[in-house]
């Protein structure tokens, strides 16, 4: 089997990537310009990395032929960023729908089953939040169904919505190729995927706002706050990315019953707000270390606007319905919270531990 991956480099690639070498008789075709997380499979035998981004017509010239002779195409490439998303519209809007536009028509053209990552921020803000107290608790007005659910974005000055909108687009044409045209496929919603290898950082491995797990353990392991934007009462389901890829796995192995469907992954038994998220991270930094200095590791409340800029707009809430989702993959998410921290925060600890330690013992 053939896979052409886009975005291979990414976290989501590199740990598809590494799972599927691990079987005989699978070769990858990788496009991405970034390889650090995936450095330690460069040298693998069934891998064949194309270092370089799909823009511009001589790349996609190139990538054509690689479409002509995958069996599958998992398209993971895009600006994901939340930090961007009403900083650099027109990047983000670029990036995840005008570049992603050519590889849906090739696909068709091909006749090439395509697996996309879409978000679960197409679901925009729930109906919910815009209605009385009394009402909130109506599970129709905030459980979210793949091929059910209304799609609720704010208006266009806040451009926070730009990447949400932009990957509605591309699966509405990803849609429009499959009634038209026959093109097969699978458009996956991930519900924050964590694990190692996720985002980068910052002020270790980058500069900037990463997503939120990413943000509280930079922030534990270099002695600072974590920041709870608008007093972390925003809620998300948390998925280990391991779940995540059995269930891509799972996309590819049962093909006569997967394709031409819409996908929520995610786990909706690890649903928590992000003051609780913060306090989950002390204790499995507690816990891995067996330091208990870290369950006072103090937080920050912040003012959404200050922190993220002009524009931004939250979820109040995304939790999701996977019945389909269990059925048509004979998938069920297994990783608790609090196992899937304890692999990340631990991956990070064995990384970086020794700069806290150091700065601990002063
Ligand atoms: N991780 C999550 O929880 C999550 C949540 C929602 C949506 N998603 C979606 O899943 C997909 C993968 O996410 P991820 O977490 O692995 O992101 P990531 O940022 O780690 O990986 C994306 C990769 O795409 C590459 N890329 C960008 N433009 C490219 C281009 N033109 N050509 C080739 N490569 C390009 C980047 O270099 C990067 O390595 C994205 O579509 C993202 O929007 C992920």
């Amino acid at each position: 089997m053939n896979i052409l991956v886009p975005g291979c480099g990414g976290f989501i690639g590199s740990h598809f990537v590494e799972r599927m070498l691990a079987r005989d008789g699978v070769t990858i075709v990788g496009w991405d310009a970034e390889t650090s997380k995936i450095s330690h499979l460069l040298d693998h035998p069934r891998l064949v990395l194309r270092q370089r981004l799909l823009k511009g017509p001589s790349a996609y010239e190139a990538f054509a032929a690689d479409v002509e002779n995958c069996d599958w195409l998992v398209n993971l490439a895009a600006i994901c960023n939340p930090s961007q998303y009403n900083t650099e519209p027109l990047r983000t809007i670029y990036a995840n729908f005008i570049d992603g536009y050519p590889i849906v028509e090739l696909a068709s053209q091909y006749k090439k089953p395509l697996i996309h990552y879409s978000t679960s921020e197409v679901y925009g803000r729930t109906l919910a939040s815009y209605v009385s107290s009394e009402v909130y608790a109506a599970e129709d007005l905030y459980l979210m169904d793949a091929e059910r659910t209304p799609m609720v974005m704010g208006p266009i000055q806040n451009q926070r919505w730009t990447y949400a909108t932009a990957k509605q687009l591309l699966e509405r044409l990803i849609y429009a190729y499959h009634k038209e045209s026959g093109l097969d496929f699978a458009v996956i919603r991930p519900f924050n995927f964590f694990g190692p290898r996720m985002d980068y950082l910052p002020g270790i491995e980058g500069e900037g706002k990463p997503r939120v797990l990413a943000m509280f353990i930079a922030a534990v392991l270099q002695g600072r706050p974590m920041l709870l934007v608008d007093g972390g009462r925003a809620k998300r389901t948390i998925t280990s990315i391991h779940d995540a890829i059995d269930a891509l796995v799972a996309v590819i192995e049962r093909r006569e019953q997967s394709l031409n469907h819409f996908y929520n992954i995610g786990n909706p038994a690890n649903e928590v707000s992000m003051r609780e998220l913060a306090q989950a991270v002390r204790s499995a930094f507690a816990r891995v270390t067996g330091e208990p200095r870290f369950l006072d590791h103090p937080t920050l409340d912040v003012d959404a606007r200050a922190f993220y800029g002009d524009g931004y707009e939250d979820c109040d809430r995304r939790i999701l319905d996977i019945s389909a989702e269990q059925a048509r993959l004979a998938w069920t998410p297994k990783r608790s919270l609090e196992q899937l921290l304890d692999e990340t925060v631990g991956y990070y600890w064995q990384k970086y531990g020794e700069r806290s330690r150091l700065r601990a013992t002063g």
